[in-house]
């Protein structure tokens, strides 16, 4: 077991925060496996430092890029080009056995069972379910299989544009030749799924162990605003039937990343996309609660809301009394209720 990992990607910032998160539930739900995120040159010293707590082993990798513009304008999503990167996933020959995960999924339950399974397993794609999601899989590391894929992709390229186009061409009998290399879907639930089928959703989406937040819009992308009661910047999602578990990402996030992330990056300002906590909106507090309140604001005067967005912005929160992690919390579990 000491040698079989979980295994993620960030080549910047964003994607590190994802990829965090990421780290963070696949603890909070007690892996017995390593964590392994690989990163691009491009991801900053406090990033790596808050990564460095949370993995095993942060890895520095090449950036590939298919520069495959044509494909993947097909796609709408001319970022992807760089997910050729996930390729170097094959060359942590150190275990003999891994499940990646793309840095926009969150765990939901413990999916330490994933390592029974062999390479490539792998969920359905939503959109065209005789391949393969390759946002969720498991692998056995391997140079031979990594140069392979190489020469596969100069060779024939892929037709999205990204790893997951290479990946289905070169496991072209995922779909027809063995059944146990299909993840149930539970595993890979993206959020475009929940849209398409609803009723499935309502039926089915209680069991979901990990959910991906497939598509443009990450959950990074969103900027959390008590006040207004809703994720901002997504356009409607406070009524998304995905929006609890893009709360539950928001929740780990500001609980246990935010806090990190200040700790690293000290004074040097960085975006959480947290807007302030205001204490109007706070549901009622125990007594323990109260009286830690009570404390902290009589040793410093109050701010006012906009002084309080500053700090946050600033990423100078107050965890230690109105900004603390309880009072979020509750915000959130607010929200969900
Ligand atoms: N990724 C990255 N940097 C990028 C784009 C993608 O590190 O600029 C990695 C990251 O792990 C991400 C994965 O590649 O989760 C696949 O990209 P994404 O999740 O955006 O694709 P989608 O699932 O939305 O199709
Ligand atoms: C997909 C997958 C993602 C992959 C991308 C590019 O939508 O979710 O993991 O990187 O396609 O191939
Ligand atoms: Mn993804």
């Amino acid at each position: 077991m000491a040698d079989e990992a979980f295994v993620t990607l960030a080549t910047n910032d964003n994607y590190a925060k994802g990829a965090m998160v990421l780290g963070k539930s696949l603890a909070n739900h007690n892996t017995t496996r390593k964590l392994v995120v690989l990163i691009g040159p491009q991801v900053s010293d406090p990033s790596r430092s808050v990564l460095k707590g949370i993995y095993d082993e942060v890895r520095v990798v090449d950036v590939l890029d298919s520069g495959d513009t044509a494909h993947l304008a097909m796609m709408k999503r001319p970022d992807l080009g760089i997910t050729f990167t996930k390729l170097h996933c094959w060359t942590l020959t150190h275990y003999s056995k891994c499940v990646f995960m793309d840095a926009d999924t969150l765990v939901l339950s413990n999916i330490d069972e994933l390592f029974d399974r062999e390479e490539l397993s792998a969920a359905p794609d939503p959109g065209w379910p005789d391949c393969f999601n390759s946002g969720v899989f498991v692998f056995r590391p391997s140079m031979e299989t990594y140069e392979k894929l190489l020469q596969y992709s100069t060779e024939h390229g892929s037709f999205d544009g990204g790893d997951q186009g290479v990946l289905n061409g070169f496991f072209s009998n995922w779909a027809t030749a063995d059944i146990s290399k299909h993840l149930p879907f539970i595993y890979n639930l993206s959020s475009i799924a929940i849209y398409t089928y609803l009723p499935a959703f309502k039926q089915y989406g209680g069991n979901a162990k990990v959910v991906h937040f497939l598509g443009e819009t990450k959950p990074w992308s969103y900027t959390f605003d008590p006040s207004s009661r809703q994720l901002r910047g997504g356009g409607g999602v406070q009524e998304a039937p995905h929006s609890s578990f893009l709360l539950e990402w928001w929740s780990l996030y500001s609980s246990t990343v935010v806090p990190m992330l200040h700790e690293h990056y000290g004074d040097q300002p960085f975006h959480s996309g947290c807007v302030e906590f205001q204490l109007s909106d706070m549901v009622t507090f125990d007594s323990a609660q109260e009286e830690r309140l009570a404390s902290h604001a009589a040793a410093a005067p109050p701010l006012s809301s906009e002084e309080r967005k500053e700090r946050w912005e600033q990423g100078q929160a107050d965890y230690m009394g109105m900004d603390s992690f309880e009072n979020i919390q509750r915000k959130l579990d607010a929200f969900l209720k």
